[in-house]
């Protein structure tokens, strides 16, 4: 017990084997309480040790993969929080483009799907901004989807008392809050005809009217707007202002979907782990390897967001300390919506699924495992049909069965198997 303490203390991440001709279950717990990964009791059985070494070394793969993981989240973070991450090439490129942005005059739209994180970038943009220039005011954010239109324009530019029912004090706007900062327009492209003219002119002129008074107000700050609908459509069917859209897009940015950088999604798993562990008091989980596979192959139409809630809910509901791929969501079951086949309507059953597993296995790089995860039956069904294609495509004289490469089953092994000393 003493030993087990002194290894933990030299290295935790050291896996122990804990092994003794008195064993009682109150020195069992004890040990792994302690940290020991295993605990045998003599007699001792070879295939037993096997099998307990075996273990303790994937653990510790999975614990190394994992640190590893870790360690990059921090390189491949950026801003001063350095919550934004990706070292994608993708990723890389956009922040350089934002942090140009920041350091310039210009307005900036952002243009990205649904979670991609262009609030985040907004934030982003504004940190960086040069304190001479828009950093000596702060970041105000409006999101034009969730004020009712009739209330927008009141929230935006402000209003004096009597200018309309329930005004009874005179309100700044956020424009006005945003002197010398950020004004960060969120779903811009939903925003209302009427306010698309007040805005349009606040952009050319810098100037505006309070609700309901005839004093102009004079205010400079930048503003970035961010869109996940296509503004270009909604200016060809008359729902955005094409000049309003030149005003606000003077440089571009575009975020890219999730399943366009899935290179990213390791470090941010890492890195949702650790801040879902923190906010709900539990330890991180480890994350398997072939989980990461599926996670990489799946469609994200909830972007960084998705992924986010996934990893919490992860977090949360776990109990063993490990996430397996049995541990996914069923939508994790589909793989990417672009990687289709096509059948011909009456092609016999058993050549649509062999179609089903040849391309599977493709689209998996080989991986059995995950694979027979995706198409939801027993890896061993999927070494059963390799072996079957291997069967029916080898011309096979009498005797040669021994030539023909065995499924390797995941059966335990026997002790004959292993001769050891
Ligand atoms: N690169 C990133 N690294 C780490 N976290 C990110 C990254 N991008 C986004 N996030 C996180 O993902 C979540 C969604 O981001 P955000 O709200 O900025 O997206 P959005 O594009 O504004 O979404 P919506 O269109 O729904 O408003 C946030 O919790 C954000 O912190
Ligand atoms: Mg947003």
């Amino acid at each position: 017990m003493d030993l087990l303490d002194a290894v933990k203390a030299l290295d935790s991440s050291i896996e122990v084997i804990m092994m003794t001709a008195f064993g009682t279950v109150e020195i069992a717990v004890e040990a792994m309480k302690r940290g020991s990964h295993d605990f045998i009791t003599k007699p001792l059985q070879r295939i037993q040790v096997l099998k307990a070494v075996h273990r303790a070394l994937d653990r510790r793969q999975l614990v190394l993969e994992n640190t590893r993981l870790k360690a990059a989240v921090f390189e491949a973070s950026h801003g001063a929080d350095r919550n934004i991450i990706g070292r994608s090439q993708a990723m890389g490129g956009m922040m350089e483009v934002a942090l140009q942005a920041a350091r310039s005059r210009a307005n900036v739209l952002i243009d990205g799907e649904s979670g991609t994180g262009k609030g985040l970038l907004a934030q982003y943009i504004h940190d960086n901004s040069e304190a001479a220039i828009f950093k000596k005011g702060i970041f105000v954010k409006i999101n034009c989807a969730a004020i009712p239109d009739n209330l927008l324009e009141a929230e935006l530019f402000g209003y004096e008392p009597g200018a309309f029912t329930g005004a009874n004090k005179k309100k700044q706007g956020r424009v006005e809050l945003a002197h010398e900062g950020t004004l960060f327009l969120d779903e811009i492209g939903i925003a209302p005809p009427t306010l698309q003219s007040k805005l349009l002119r606040f952009l050319q002129e810098g100037e505006f009217e309070r609700l309901g008074s005839n004093d102009t107000v004079k205010i400079q700050t930048r503003v970035i707007s961010a869109t996940n609908v296509d503004l270009k459509a909604a200016i060809s069917h008359r729902q955005f202002r094409e000049d309003l859209f030149y005003r606000l897009n003077v440089l571009h940015i575009k975020i890219p979907a999730l399943r366009e950088r899935t290179e990213d999604i390791p470090l941010l798993v890492a890195q949702f782990l650790e801040v879902a562990a923190r906010k709900n008091g539990r330890p991180v989980p480890l994350i398997h390897a072939d989980v990461f596979e599926v996670l990489s192959h799946y469609e994200w139409p909830g972007n960084i967001r998705e992924l986010q809630n996934l990893i919490e809910r992860l977090v949360v509901l776990n109990t063993s300390g490990e996430v397996k791929l049995e541990n996914l969501p069923q939508e994790f079951g589909g793989g990417k919506k672009d990687n289709v086949i096509r059948v011909p309507i009456g092609l016999p059953l058993k050549k649509v699924e062999g179609l089903l597993f040849r391309e599977t296995l493709k689209a998996t790089k080989g991986d059995k495992k995950v694979a027979a995860f995706l198409l939801g039956v027993h890896p061993r069904t999927i070494y059963r049909y390799l072996e079957q294609q291997q069967l029916s495509t080898t011309e096979k004289p009498e005797g040669t069965e021994a030539l023909i490469p065995q499924a390797k089953e995941v059966d335990p092994p026997t002790e004959k198997q292993f001769n050891l000393p």
